[in-house]
């Protein structure tokens, strides 16, 4: 099983619309892949449709209540082959903090506590560096970073890449960098080509050759609560999500 955890101090770069879309295409490529939302906000659940306030499902939430041991219990399939989800819910952040002040440890992930019949675990991760982001890159193989092609890109991605030294320093040696990519890229823009050359010069090799573009169907997948891959199979933002969920399997090697 590989830990993926797709990260970036800043709002709104796409994280969340990143894992969704390269779960779905990881998961269609044939490994079992499960998403597992740590963002209070829910929206990679919502975006597979799991949304508390119209289901009854449970969620991670409900495993840190209960205190089980085992996650299987809060694990649901999503509409495609191969693919699961541990949704989120927005009572995470409250309680999250909680937890933290009753119990002297503020670390509630660990690898054991996966069933074992995943071969990719993906973590979408709120905006910031807080604990919740921090749980997965203290279990993760690899931190996966989607960089908006847009000025100020770059100082978020400082904030990113300290954090994610400071991980691979003193919770977890394992952790890798699996790559950065851009997102919101507009074609049209020399901001856009610029930001991105910019990255490339500092990321070097680091960098993935697919560039997620500009692409209002990945707004539209997720107002309809599916995966890009199914509601618009053909789109550019679908392509591209499926070239970069190739490149990644690559770098992963399963
Ligand atoms: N390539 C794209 N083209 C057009 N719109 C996009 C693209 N990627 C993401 N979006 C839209 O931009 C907004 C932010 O994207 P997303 O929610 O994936 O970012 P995020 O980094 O997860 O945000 P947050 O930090 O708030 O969790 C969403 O409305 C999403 O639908
Ligand atoms: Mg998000």
């Amino acid at each position: 099983m590989k830990y993926i955890v797709v990260i970036n101090n800043k709002g709104g770069v796409g994280k969340t619309t990143s894992a969704v879309n390269i779960a779905a295409w990881l998961a269609k490529f044939g490994p079992r892949v499960l998403l597992v939302d740590l963002d209070p906000s829910a929206s990679a659940s919502i975006h597979l449709g799991f949304d508390k306030k119209e289901n009854k499902h449970r969620t991670i939430c409900d495993f840190l209540i209960a205190q089980n041991r085992s996650l299987a219990d809060y694990i649901y399939p999503a509409k495609m082959e191969n693919l699961f989800v541990l949704p989120s819910e927005p009572a995470l952040s409250e309680f999250y903090e909680e937890i933290q002040q009753e119990e002297d440890t503020e670390f509630f992930l660990d690898r054991r506590s996966f069933p074992n019949k995943y071969d990719i675990i993906l973590f979408d991760s709120p905006p910031n560096m807080g604990t919740l982001a921090l749980n997965a890159l203290a279990i993760a193989d690899y931190a996966l970073v989607p960089v908006q092609t847009q000025y100020l890109a770059m100082s978020g991605l400082e904030v990113t890449n300290r954090t994610i030294a400071k991980a691979q320093r003193h919770l977890n040696p394992r952790l890798k960098i699996l790559g950065y990519f851009g997102t919101h890229y507009d074609r049209r823009t020399n901001v856009a080509k610029e930001v991105y050359r910019l990255i490339q010069k500092q990321m070097g090799k680091k960098v993935f050759d697919t560039v997620i573009g500009v692409n209002s169907k990945l707004i539209e997948a997720y107002n309809a609560q599916e995966p890009i891959l199914k509601y618009a199979p053909s789109a550019r933002g679908s392509k591209e999500y499926r070239a970069l969920s190739e490149e990644i399997l690559k770098r992963i090697k399963l």
